[in-house]
């Protein structure tokens, strides 16, 4: 029982669980209550998703207890915590390609109609009434395969709801989500709140808790640091609480010498996609792509890259046109894409992290044909201190890390590349506060050295704090393209949200 008297729905203790040499929790704990969104923050490695895959029944903890309702519970399948009502929207995106949403939504536990049939017509009215609920149109028929990741993870949402959990656990939900879809998230969580159940929230996005959150839990190095209400505390206090140190949340832009354009993309059109895309990017210039999930800004991204296909138009690097749907030689002239989807497009998740950061430059680390196991390491080294990414040892295994540092890993391959034009997807997404000003560091200083940077990016804050210039997208077309001078929050957001007749 806790000081109101009330017995908590889910209470852990002094739970530890260790990977070989790897200590990911020890000591943690963790009181959830009903009708409360509980919010858990840490950094990279913290073990915020180990303690949610213990309670979600797919890791067992080494050591502590575990209570729902004051009775000790044992969850040794993901099923039996399904069966005591737990549901975890996971940080990675769990779906089957091949199967529709419906079957996704439903897997593992079909609803069964008369005569013992499984009821196909009842489960695709209930995910139509999802997606309603969510404010999202996906045809509940389609395959899972092809989805942007904003879209499976609604699906891991609906997923998750339509299990009608007495606990909630969601861990970085709304990473892949734009402001609008996080608050038809937000406005379903609070109703679950208000229905008396029990929300866990796991978010490097501070603003999120605080408008969504009424408690937090501080981890840091796998241990529990301490709890608040959400009323009693500041962002800047969790900050040092997580770090242990004070950090400002954007690093202040540093202003670079602008020269002669690097990128430039002209009357790029893939029907149905994005049409007459047209910019530039100079040397030693950011400038950033911003618009809603689903404008085609990843789009464009693929095709100037040339990992996807465009049917007219031109990019030229440096003045040499490049060939379409060529990545390899888009590379070789010196354009590098750090993709949105990094686990999917980035990580060789069964290679070694050494051998991650060191992908794009393995031909400069040959000698007479044969990788030196010593210069993949040496250079591997040096990003992974640069970039702090946490892991056992640069040998362990790319799958083992924990979500931001995987994030880490594509990032530092990318880097190491030496890039002449960086095009970067959702540069900080999952990644913690004190890397985070680290990247944005990192990019002010890599377009201090001349570099052409183009930065996708959902989040506010950092188009107007990094971008040189802004460019809006809505709907496949650019809509805006507003100097530094003339971006703000109602301008971005006010073309993002408009066509470019009305824009004008
Ligand atoms: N299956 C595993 N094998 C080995 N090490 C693991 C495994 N799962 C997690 N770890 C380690 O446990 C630590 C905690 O990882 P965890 O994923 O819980 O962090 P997190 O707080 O969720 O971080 P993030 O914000 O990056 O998602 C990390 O050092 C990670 O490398
Ligand atoms: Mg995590």
């Amino acid at each position: 029982m806790d000081a109101n008297g009330a017995v908590p729905v889910l209470e852990l203790k002094g739970v530890s669980k260790s990977f070989g040499a790897v200590v990911a929790l020890r000591n943690a704990d963790l009181t959830l209550h009903a009708g409360s969104i509980h919010a858990v923050v840490g950094e990279n490695g913290a073990g915020k998703s180990t303690l949610v895959k213990i309670m979600a029944g797919l890791y067992q903890r080494d050591t502590g207890t575990f209570e729902m309702d004051g009775k000790p519970v044992h969850f040794r399948t993901t099923a039996e915590a399904k069966a005591a009502g737990i549901a975890v929207i996971y940080q990675e995106p769990t779906l089957f390609p091949d199967l529709s949403v419906t079957e996704n939504v439903f897997m593992g536990r079909q609803p069964v109609g008369r005569f013992g049939r499984i009821d196909k017509g009842l489960m695709r009215t209930e995910v139509a009434g999802l997606m309603d609920r969510l404010g999202v149109r996906i045809d509940p028929d389609r395959p899972a395969d092809g989805l942007s990741i904003a879209d499976q993870q609604i699906i891991e949402i609906a997923k998750a709801i339509s299990l009608d959990a007495r606990v909630l656990i969601m861990d970085e939900p709304t990473a892949a989500l734009s402001g609008v879809e996080v608050e038809r998230l937000f406005a379903v969580a609070r109703s679950l709140r208000d229905e008396g159940r029990a929300l866990m929230f796991i978010s490097h996005r501070f603003d999120e808790v605080f408008a969504l959150c009424d408690t937090v839990t501080v981890m840091r190095d796998g241990a529990y640091i301490s709890t608040a209400a959400i009323a009693d505390t500041s962002v800047p206090e969790i900050v040092r609480l997580m770090v242990g140190r004070d950090v400002n949340e954007l690093f202040p832009k540093i202003e670079a010498e602008i020269g002669r354009p690097l990128l430039e993309v002209s009357g790029l059109s893939m029907p149905g996609v994005f049409r007459e895309i047209s910019f530039s990017v100079r040397s030693g210039e950011i400038v950033a792509l911003a618009g809603l999930v689903g404008a085609g800004r990843s789009e464009v991204a693929r095709a100037v890259f040339g990992v996807d296909p465009y049917e007219q138009g031109s990019v030229v690097l440096d003045g040499t046109p490049l060939p379409p749907h060529n990545p390899a030689a888009a590379m070789k002239a010196g354009l590098a894409l750090v993709p949105e989807d990094r686990r999917k497009q980035g990580l060789v998740i069964d290679a070694s992290v050494a051998t991650n950061i060191t992908d794009a430059i393995r031909p400069t680390l040959t000698r007479f044909g044969l990788i030196t196991a010593r210069a993949e390491n040496v250079e591997a080294q040096v990003w992974a201190r640069k970039l702090e990414v946490k892991t056992a040892s640069l040998d362990a295994v790319a799958g083992t890390l924990s979500g931001g540092n995987q994030q880490k890993v594509v990032l530092a391959k990318w880097l190491a590349a030496n890039p002449r034009v960086l095009i970067i997807d959702e540069p900080t997404r999952g990644i913690d506060v004190g890397t985070k000003s680290e990247v944005h560091r990192m990019m002010s200083e890599l377009a201090g050295m001349g570099l052409a940077i183009l930065m996708i990016s959902s989040e506010l804050p950092e188009v107007l704090g990094m971008a040189d210039r802004v460019l809006v997208m809505h709907e496949g077309r650019i809509t805006a393209d507003l100097p530094r001078s003339e971006a703000t929050p109602e301008t971005v957001m006010f073309a993002a949200t408009h066509t470019s007749e009305e824009v004008a």
